[in-house]
């Protein structure tokens, strides 16, 4: 009898960085953009074919805006969560998919499941990456906790995969804003180690994971950079602008104001709400941290820096 077990515990992946390959990207979100970038500044004979699925057609004309190297036909407007687009999505041959989940959502891991699931029925995946966020187990933030379920059923679903874990992207915050107005402002306490974590790394160790999926199957990693408090956030950022920036945690009552405006901004729900309060809470007692030696192993060098962030995004 044949063991179950043996055709997803394999390193006879093909490479998603080929010709022959035909890779998906489930939203185009930063994250996704990040290793979507990451893949198109490869030559063209090592890219595979792409397809990207979002949700609107305001969506489609941004991501094409920011990449006019891909070719507009790949993308393809739908509802994400059906499963008949998702099928669709899916169908001609898609050999690698890339899912970052939506932000606040609590159908969060049934899509990623459903995502799994019709991956697996296509018949033609052969890797599926999974992009979560670092420490799922952190459950008091929902937006981690709902991540352990999708985890697991990756786990579960015999399908070669691997997980990125990112910490909180400096990308995050608006430096240009922060020099312009003196003040990097943040939800929470802005002395407490928080983390700093470029998500360009990200989109160069997703290559590296979608270059050779045999090594990296079946893996979870956990990508931090660094850990700063918001103050010495702002004095490195003080010091590469040459201008005085200040670190500023906002009031309790207008951060909470702030939850419930930016879900209603986009017409999300309580739960939406909820989730960014309890993240502003989590983080305002525990901070964010982690330790960088699996970034370092998978970039093959030191993560990017606040200091080196701020300088690029300044230039
Ligand atoms: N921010 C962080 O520091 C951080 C760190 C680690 C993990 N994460 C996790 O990363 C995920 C978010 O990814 P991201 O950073 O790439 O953020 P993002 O840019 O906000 O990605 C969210 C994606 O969801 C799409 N979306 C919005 N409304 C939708 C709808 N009704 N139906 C389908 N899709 C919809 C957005 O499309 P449009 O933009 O076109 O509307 C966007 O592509 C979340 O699961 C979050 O928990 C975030």
């Amino acid at each position: 009898m044949s063991n179950p077990s043996s055709s997803y515990a394999t390193k006879d992946i093909p490479s998603a960085l080929d010709p022959s390959a035909f890779l998906l990207f489930t939203n185009g979100g930063k994250q996704a953009r990040a290793a979507l970038g990451a893949v198109l500044a490869l030559n063209e004979a090592s890219r595979p074919r792409i397809r990207v699925t979002v949700h609107s057609d305001s969506s489609a004309a941004s991501l094409r805006a920011a990449f006019p190297a891909l070719d507009p036909a790949s993308i393809l407007v739908g509802d994400t969560r059906e499963i008949s687009f998702q099928r669709t999505a899916l169908a001609g041959g898609v050999t690698h998919v890339y899912h970052v989940g939506r932000e606040f959502t609590p159908s969060e891991a049934v899509h990623a499941i459903d995502w799994i699931d019709n991956a697996k029925a296509a018949g033609t995946v052969r890797f599926f990456v999974y992009v979560g966020a670092l420490h799922p187990f952190r459950r008091k933030m929902i937006n981690h906790r709902i991540k352990l379920d999708v985890e697991e059923y990756l786990a579960e679903a015999r399908l070669p995969y691997c997980v990125l874990q990112p910490a909180d992207h400096m990308q995050n915050h608006d430096v240009e804003k922060a020099v312009e107005t003196g003040e990097l402002i943040q939800y929470y306490s802005v002395d407490e180690l928080e983390a700093f974590f470029d998500i360009k790394d990200l989109g160069e160790v997703s290559v590296k994971v979608l270059k050779n999926p045999g090594e990296h199957d079946l893996a979870r990693y956990e990508l931090f950079g660094y850990a700063h408090t918001y103050r010495e956030a702002a004095e490195i950022l003080s010091r590469v602008a040459g201008k005085p920036v200040q670190a500023r945690k906002i009031e309790r009552e207008e951060a909470l104001a702030m939850c419930t405006e930016r879900a209603k901004s986009r017409a999300e729900n309580e739960y939406y709400a909820n989730g960014f309060a309890m993240m502003i809470a989590y983080n305002d007692r525990f901070g964010l941290l982690g330790n960088s030696n699996v970034s370092k192993w998978l970039l093959g060098r030191e993560p990017t820096t606040w200091e080196e962030f701020c300088k690029r995004v300044l230039a």
